[in-house]
């Protein structure tokens, strides 16, 4: 029997749709994986009511299949599913993760994303690696079609959750199917600029590179108080605001002195728009980790 955590993750950043993620600090899943003759699973946890247990239909069950590793697989979800903090992806990456240490596959952690992004696929309806990527491998990754970059970066980060429910199927479904080139080479510039902004631990950089004029202002409109919560984020000292994944979650990267204020802050913004949230006062962080 393994026991993994799997950290929560923040998909985009922005400027980088489907391409960049980062590893949270906090929230994560805990998953207990015991090997069986069929895959089995059973979810508790922070909206465990919303999640099938069928192995077809379950992110983790997908993953199983493909490793050719049936267990029974036990999720504590810490992560809200519908968050924008990649919750399907933290399950799929701590069964990659631990049936690969239980059945002794021998996969590297990078081998390992292609196979948990297949579980992403269940519940989203694409097989896309943004989420995947960090939960297994941690810090900042760049996910390619050919394969993951990965650093470790520590960048002090708030997110933001609302009680508001938006499906990764709904938001994408209203991403354009093309962009205009100015729009494309702004963006490229932003992803850029953040990049380097990891690389050197800058989260002045990192925030300047969060900007997208191409995906996060349609996916705005899903997100009651977006942009007041925004507004009032770059007010108390954020280096860069964005969705969090598809969102309904918002991200701030700031410096750690900001941090709680601009947590507070966020609050405050969207309950005077009336809706419940919880925030996160958290960094980039560490991917999947082992318990035996
Ligand atoms: N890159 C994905 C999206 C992350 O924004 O749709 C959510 O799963």
């Amino acid at each position: 029997m393994v026991t993994v955590r799997a950290p929560a993750t923040s998909a985009n950043l922005g400027s980088g749709f489907d391409v960049f993620g980062a590893a949270l600090g906090r929230p994560a899943d805990v998953v207990r994986i015991e090997k069986a003759d069929r895959t089995t699973i059973e979810v508790t946890g922070v909206g465990s009511q919303y999640i099938p247990e069928d192995p077809e239909k379950n992110t983790v069950g997908a993953v199983a299949e493909a490793l050719e590793a049936p267990a029974h697989i036990q999720i504590d979800k810490g992560v809200r599913p519908a968050s924008g903090l990649g919750s399907s992806a933290a399950s799929a990456a701590a069964a990659a993760v631990g049936l690969n240490d239980l059945y002794g596959r021998g996969l590297t952690r990078e081998e390992l994303v292609p196979i948990a992004a297949e579980g992403e696929a269940v519940v989203s309806g694409a097989a896309h690696a943004d989420n995947v990527a960090p939960s297994i491998m941690g810090g900042f990754t760049i996910a390619r079609p050919d394969g993951v970059t990965a650093v470790d970066a520590s960048i002090p980060l708030v997110t933001c959750l609302p009680e508001i429910v938006v499906s990764t199927r709904d938001a994408r479904g209203v991403v354009p199917d093309g962009a205009r080139l100015e729009d494309v080479v702004e963006v490229v510039g932003n992803a850029a600029t953040l990049a380097i902004g990891m690389a050197r631990g800058d989260p002045e950089l990192v925030g300047r590179g969060m900007d997208d004029s191409i995906v996060s202002p349609v996916r705005a409109d899903l997100i009651t108080g977006y942009e007041s919560v925004r507004s009032a984020a770059f007010e108390a000292g954020a280096t860069g605001v964005t969705i969090s994944g598809a969102g309904p979650a918002v991200i701030a990267a700031c410096r750690e002195r900001d941090r709680r204020s601009i947590a507070a802050t966020m609050l405050d913004a969207f309950d005077a728009v009336g809706v419940d949230a919880r925030a996160y006062q958290t960094a980039i962080g560490r991917g999947a980790e082992i318990f035996e």
